[in-house]
């Protein structure tokens, strides 16, 4: 009996380490993730986002394009006319950065230009998984 409880912590360990990789993968290949979001749902959240940015390579609104910018560094994309705060900042665009700037984009980062946050902070976990899947093919 004491075997078997100790495989069945050794088996809980190894998944819970499994997702914390997982987690880490930032680069992981889209369908092996690993994170909670949807990225179907977040597609739809991201209907929010379309009136400023698109996801396509180098076609910008109001805002930059998104196509990629998960895992990449702040105010990067080439053509686009960033805030002084935005093209300053030393920030990559990862889960944590990423919920704390839609969350509230002025409280993030004094300057920004993005004057919108995110409706309802519960949907970042989806908009970000989708954001993930942007350029990761
Ligand atoms: C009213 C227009 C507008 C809306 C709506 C909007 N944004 Fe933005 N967004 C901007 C602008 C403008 C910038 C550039 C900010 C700057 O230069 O300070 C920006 C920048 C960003 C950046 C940084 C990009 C980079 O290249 O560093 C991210 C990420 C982002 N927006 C995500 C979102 C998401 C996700 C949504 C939907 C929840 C959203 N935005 C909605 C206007 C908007």
């Amino acid at each position: 009996m004491i075997g078997f409880s100790q495989k069945e912590g050794i088996t809980a360990g190894a998944a819970a380490l499994t997702v914390l990789l997982g987690a880490a993968a930032v680069s992981a290949p889209a369908g092996a993730q690993t994170t909670a979001g949807d990225p179907a749902a977040g597609e739809r959240v991201f209907r929010q986002c379309a009136a400023c940015h698109t996801v396509e390579p180098d076609r910008h609104r109001a805002g930059p394009s998104l196509y990629g910018v998960f895992g990449q560094q702040a105010g990067a994309v080439e053509g686009f006319r960033y805030s002084r705060a935005m093209r300053e900042a030393d920030i990559v665009w990862d889960d944590e950065t990423l919920t704390a700037y839609l969350a509230d984009p002025n409280g993030f980062l004094p300057g920004t230009s993005m004057r919108i946050a995110l409706r309802t902070a519960e949907d970042a976990p989806d908009l970000i998984a989708y954001l993930r899947t942007l350029g990761a093919e």
